[in-house]
């Protein structure tokens, strides 16, 4: 009997309000949108789509979460099981809105982002335990510190795998990070949880910093078009990214990159030949609007 792997995903869920302009605002500056589209987006639900559709839809995705009891909670669960996640973990919290992200992306598709976290702040790990225990866990920081400490906790009891994506960058306790396999954060975030302004020049060197500092199993930091540097036990290693034939906007590829990871590392590959399969994967998702692929 073939066994089916399982994932579960705790992270932010947010409808996003994006707005196209040539440049991004200065301080103090106003500039004009040529548009505002609404797509659904949070890195958690990104990542749980991405996962849930990467190679062949070979693993089955579960994801915890919460949403508000509004229509774009509404909209956001729909989105989720159309992908084939399975939603019956997410909570609708009366009364609270679902997380919103006010997005700005720019003519060459780079983006930035304001987050009202919303129902995501309500997100807790207590009803986990009645789940069938799934064999990886991807942990996605905008549900706050202390939800995904609680479900390190549980990942280490039900021996899942732990996959954390720490973006936005929030305090973790030291067993959780030391837990990640690996620890998955852009070039920004790897600076922010080395207490550095800038990323130093040379990537190996912030992933092998980062191991060595959180005592990580494994750690992924995340270069954009420049590919990604993987440090873990048998040294660092830079992977190039496949580049784009067109960039649209590169809003979520980050998410997109995770989520393949997590489900090619569910299925056994190796932490390199999982990177190779989500920077392609990546890769195609910045020839889109708005922060998923879509659904074919
Ligand atoms: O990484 C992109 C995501 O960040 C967007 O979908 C937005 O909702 C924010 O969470």
């Amino acid at each position: 009997m073939t066994v089916v792997p399982q994932i579960l995903v705790v992270g932010g869920i947010n409808q996003d309000e994006v707005a196209r302009v040539t440049r991004h605002p200065l301080p103090g500056e106003t500039v004009i949108a040529s548009s505002l589209d609404t797509f659904q987006g949070g890195k958690g639900a990104n990542q749980a789509c991405a996962a849930a559709t990467a190679h062949g839809a070979a693993v089955t995705v579960q994801m915890a979460g919460a949403v508000g009891d509004d229509a774009a909670g509404q909209s956001a669960l729909a989105a989720l099981g159309a992908a084939g996640v399975d939603t019956t973990m997410i909570a609708r919290v009366p009364g609270v809105p679902t997380g919103r992200a006010y997005i700005t992306v720019s003519d060459e598709g780079q983006n930035s982002i304001v987050v009202a976290t919303g129902a995501n702040a309500q997100v807790s790990t207590a009803k986990l335990e009645s789940v069938s225990p799934p064999t990886l866990v991807v942990a996605q920081t905008e549900v706050g510190a202390e939800a995904i400490n609680d479900l390190s906790g549980y990942a280490e009891r039900v021996g899942a795998r732990l996959v954390i994506n720490n973006g936005p960058v929030v305090e973790l306790s030291a067993s959780a990070m030391a837990m990640a396999d690996p620890l998955v954060v852009n070039e920004h975030e790897a600076a922010e949880l080395l207490d550095q302004a800038n990323p130093p020049l040379e990537h190996l060197a912030l992933a092998r910093s980062l191991l060595n500092r959180y005592g990580s199993r494994s750690v992924v930091v995340t270069l954009g078009s420049a590919g990604s540097v993987v440090a873990d036990g048998e040294g660092a290693r830079y992977h190039a990214a496949p580049q784009a034939p067109t960039v649209v906007d590169t809003t979520g590829a980050g998410d997109t990159f995770v989520g393949a990871l997590a489900a090619a590392l569910a299925l056994g590959s190796s932490i390199d030949d999982a990177i190779v399969l989500a920077a392609e994967a990546a890769t195609a998702s910045v020839g889109w609007a708005g922060a998923r692929l879509p659904l074919h």
